[in-house]
């Protein structure tokens, strides 16, 4: 039970909203430490295939960290700050299940962030996007100076940080930042639904693989592969892997320089390999032989994450 947020778990699709609609579902403490825990949740219930991330209410995904909380911080707590808010979002990138952000409105500052941190975003055509922190003498401080340049690229990326602008719903689509535009609010959840039930029907263990080769090839996430940190399957099977399972692959990292693969630490990992390795990876699986077998005598695969 959440404080924070509202939960529903309906056809293996988690449905997460942050909900502060009086604060535009701005991240304070309690929804940061929620969001740690629901990401847990999503990494360890099998019940679990996918995930959304949304906002309550007709106006805001979410405005922002808490800037209430701000005030009188100092330096070294500044930086906790930014490393614990950092540390769930990098979990939530690295997810073995997708999360799809739902953008029902305002996504700024940790929003934007957090929204850039799933796997894709979907949004209404009146949601506005931006990293404002720079009118408050601030920076982006949970990836977003590393998401946004990632997603949309140095140039525009810089241009949005450092005016602060906002960015209409139609730009962001443009320029890559969101996967879907939809028209009226209430056929935002839907169509997030319709995509992440197409991924559902797909075999859990090269989804999952998939994500973490896209993760390394964008600098982004835990490298399970190099700790040797990759769960054999977060689904319940027993894909024979060669990487034990540890508490990283349950949704647990270090972070910072003692860790060789941490995020951030470009070409510690070599996408083109760890691509090779999960492709063979994929042939030790159950499923894999179902995908072929299904094909091979024109039927619907049935896939069980083994
Ligand atoms: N932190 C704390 N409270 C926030 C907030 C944030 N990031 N964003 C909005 N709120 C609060 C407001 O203080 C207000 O609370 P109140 O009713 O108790 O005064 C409430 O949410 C509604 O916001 P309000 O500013 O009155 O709505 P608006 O429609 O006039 O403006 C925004 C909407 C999103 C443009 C404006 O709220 C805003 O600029 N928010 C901050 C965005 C930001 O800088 N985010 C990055 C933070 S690092």
């Amino acid at each position: 039970m959440y404080k924070t947020l509202l939960t529903d778990l309906t056809d293996n699709i988690l449905t997460v909203t942050i909900h502060r609609p009086d604060k535009l579902n701005a991240l304070n403490k309690d929804v940061i430490a929620e969001l740690g825990e629901v990401v847990t949740e999503i990494y360890d219930n099998k019940e679990i295939r996918s995930a959304i991330i949304t906002g309550s209410g007709g106006r805001a995904f979410v405005a922002g960290a808490d800037i209430s909380e701000f005030q009188g911080l100092t330096r070294e707590e500044g930086q906790a700050l930014s490393a614990k808010g950092s540390d769930i979002f990098f979990r939530i990138a690295s997810s073995p299940k997708p999360i799809a952000a739902a953008i029902n409105g305002f996504a700024l500052g940790g929003g934007c962030e957090l929204a850039m941190a799933c796997h894709f975003r979907l949004c209404v055509a009146t949601a506005k996007f931006g990293q404002p922190e720079v009118n408050l003498g601030l920076i982006p401080g949970y990836g977003g100076t590393q998401r946004l340049t990632q997603l949309i690229g140095k140039g525009r990326a810089l241009e949005i940080m450092l005016t602060g602008r906002m960015v209409e719903a139609t730009e962001a689509h443009v320029m890559g930042l969101v996967n879907y535009i939809v028209t009226e609010q209430d056929e935002l959840l839907s169509k997030t639904r319709e995509l992440l039930s197409i991924i559902n029907d797909k075999a859990p263990l090269a989804v999952a693989r998939i994500i973490e080769c896209a993760n390394i090839a964008a600098g982004d996430g835990i490298a399970y592969s190099e700790t040797g940190d990759w769960e054999a399957d977060p689904f319940g099977g027993d894909a024979p892997t060669s990487h034990a399972p540890t508490s990283h692959a349950r949704g647990r990292h270090k972070s910072g320089s003692d860790n060789p693969t941490a995020p951030g630490s470009p070409g510690s990992v070599n996408g083109f390999l760890r691509e090779q390795a999960a492709f063979g990876e994929c042939f030790g699986t159950e499923d894999m032989q179902e995908g072929a077998a299904a094909f091979l005598e024109k039927r619907k695969p049935h896939f069980k994450g083994k």
